[in-house]
């Protein structure tokens, strides 16, 4: 507990850095099932915005795991820490004036409203990537939906644990329905009528 700091207000700050680098920052967070394509989709909007002249980073489950996290698990607590972290970090990102993306299942709604209070209002965009389990299941890229019915792993999301849909996101981009252009090109055309790019 940091109870004797003493927050330092520093003389440049976000606008000065958006200014800087001629665009608005702000954080896209992917939320939904492990297989419904967020991680695909987030590469393929990084791609776009980075042609585009703007300055991305993206933040992805599974290589979060491998670093930052990598002290944690998939209990509800861990899960938890897990989103409190990335939210602070995404919030440092756009802090620093860089549109940041994130992909993480971050299957509880009080974590994700936790992240989108890090964020001025209008910067945190929830996009709800919409994709039926028995789809998700049926895709089992990485092969761990299989394991998770074996038993192999506890607490999957969508088998044995919880994933609570979004009531309210920005966008919702239906994987199974809409190709990835066409979910890209939605994300983009939201952006820039949010005038959040040109
Ligand atoms: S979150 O629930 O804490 O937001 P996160 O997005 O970081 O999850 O990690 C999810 C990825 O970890 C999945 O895409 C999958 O590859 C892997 N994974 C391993 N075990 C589990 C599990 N029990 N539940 C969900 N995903 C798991």
């Amino acid at each position: 507990m940091s109870s004797n700091t003493v927050w330092q207000n520093l003389k440049i700050s976000r606008d000065d850095r958006e200014k800087l680098k001629g665009h608005k920052s702000f954080c896209l967070w992917f939320t939904g099932l492990s297989g419904s394509g967020k991680s695909t989709i987030a590469d393929s909007v990084e791609q776009r915005l980075h042609q585009m002249g703007v300055h991305t980073y993206l933040l992805d489950g599974d290589n979060i795991r491998k670093g930052l996290n990598s002290d944690l698990g998939f209990s509800e607590g861990d899960r938890v820490e897990n989103i409190r972290r990335i939210s602070e970090v995404a919030s440092l990102f756009a802090d620093a004036g860089v549109a940041v993306i994130t992909s993480f299942i971050s299957p509880f709604r009080s974590e994700r409203e936790f992240a989108r209070s890090k964020f001025p209002k209008g910067e945190f965009i929830e996009i709800f990537v919409d994709c039926p389990l028995e789809v998700c299941e049926s895709r089992d890229v990485k092969g761990l939906y299989k394991k998770a019915r074996n038993g192999e792993i506890k607490a999957f999301t969508g088998i044995d644990s919880p994933y609570e849909k979004p009531e309210s996101p920005e966008l919702v981009v239906a994987s199974h329905k809409e190709s990835v252009e066409e979910s890209v090109k939605k994300i983009i055309d939201y952006l820039i009528k949010m005038k959040m790019i040109k």
